[in-house]
């Protein structure tokens, strides 16, 4: 029988031939001798036994993979049927929405950087998109030590920053070198985009989701063919500018603005699914920066008193509280 972790909700994720899944008993032993062959540049102080490698995935692996929240997820990273690697996920802590990646390629594909590159990449892609859509993790980190130039370059073309130099750490063949330590914040990647006629169902799927209709002043249900209506409408009006947020691939959330003569009403809403992941600070911001660069009319929103997480968005945004009538408060954000 296939192992596989229960909280991965796709066993297996793939880019091309390229493909991850959790590691399988006949995978360990390939993995404890490219392990060993490069051990300089892991945690591991000395090479494992064929012994030490069953007993930890027989006390520690095997026994996570029912877990809702393991504090490891190991993958087997395939190209085609060969496994060329593995990696994964490592020290989660899930209550903070963290993980550490962890990677390791078969030491014949290690020659050069022209080689290894494209293979690192696409795996550090697999576990952008494991950790974030999957699992609603948002944040990423790495540690790698300095010797290894090239890997740390692309770690810093996929997005990861530096965010700290632990000086010294190790020491390696007798020289001490420094570790660095570099981050990757799903908001980092968030991407604003004009919304295209594809984007036409998310934003219906999102408007009618139970807590946006419960959120907003209008709170019926609206009919596909109805939304379908006004999204044409709504791309042709220039009156009206519908930004659509993205995280990679994954579209996460919409920032509308309906202009008036004298100020610009903004609305937000996240997929359901995105919620409660310090989205939605970033896509507001983004959003009026984009705003801003083509029309500098004061903004205005309407929160229902009930809406915590907006009303907090709208002012950690610079939105102040002008007026309300118990049911809504008025933002404003002057123009500039
Ligand atoms: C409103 C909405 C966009 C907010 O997105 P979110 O993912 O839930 O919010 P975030 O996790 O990004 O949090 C935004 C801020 O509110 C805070 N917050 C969230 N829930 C909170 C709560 N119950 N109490 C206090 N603060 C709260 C967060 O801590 C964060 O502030 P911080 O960055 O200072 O920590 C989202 O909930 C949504 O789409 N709701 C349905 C549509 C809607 O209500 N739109 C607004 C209409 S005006």
């Amino acid at each position: 029988m296939m192992c596989r972790y229960a909280c991965m909700p796709q066993e297996r994720l793939r880019h091309g031939a390229f493909w991850v899944a959790a590691v399988q008993p006949g995978d360990i032993e390939s993995i404890r001798v490219w392990r060993n062959a490069q051990i300089d540049v892991l945690r591991q102080k000395a090479p494992l036994t064929p012994e030490q490698q069953q007993a930890y995935y027989a006390e520690t692996i095997w026994p996570s993979l029912e877990m809702p929240h393991p504090a490891n997820i190991l993958l087997g990273y395939h190209e085609g049927d060969r496994l060329i690697g593995y990696g994964g996920l490592v020290h989660i802590a899930w209550e903070d929405r963290r993980a550490e990646v962890s990677f390791l390629l078969d030491p014949a594909l290690m020659a050069s950087p022209d080689i290894s590159g494209p293979y690192i990449r696409i795996f550090l892609g697999l576990m952008k998109q494991l950790a974030f859509r999957d699992l609603a993790l948002t944040r990423l980190t790495t540690e790698c030590y300095a010797i290894r130039t090239e890997i740390i370059a692309l770690l810093e073309t996929e997005g990861f920053r530096r965010e700290g130099v632990l000086r010294e750490h190790v020491r390696i063949g007798g020289h001490a070198v420094d570790s660095l330590q570099h981050g990757w914040l799903a908001a980092d990647e968030l991407a604003l985009t004009r919304a295209t006629p594809e984007d036409c169902e998310c934003l219906w799927r999102w408007r009618n989701d139970a807590e946006t209709r419960a959120n907003s002043l209008n709170s019926k249900d609206i009919a596909w063919e109805v939304h379908k209506a006004w999204f044409g409408k709504a791309l042709q009006d220039p009156a009206r500018i519908i930004f659509v947020a993205r995280v990679g691939e994954v579209a996460v959330g919409m920032c509308r603005f309906d202009i008036g003569a004298e100020a610009a009403e903004a609305s937000i809403a996240l997929d359901p699914a995105m919620r409660g992941r310090g989205l939605a600070v970033p896509l507001l911001s983004r959003a009026v920066a984009c705003f801003r660069e083509d029309t500098h009319l004061p903004l205005l929103a309407t929160v229902k008193a009930h809406n915590t997480a907006s009303m907090r968005c709208f002012e950690r945004c610079g939105f102040v509280r002008s007026a309300g009538d118990g049911a809504c408060w008025r933002y404003r954000l002057e123009g500039i």
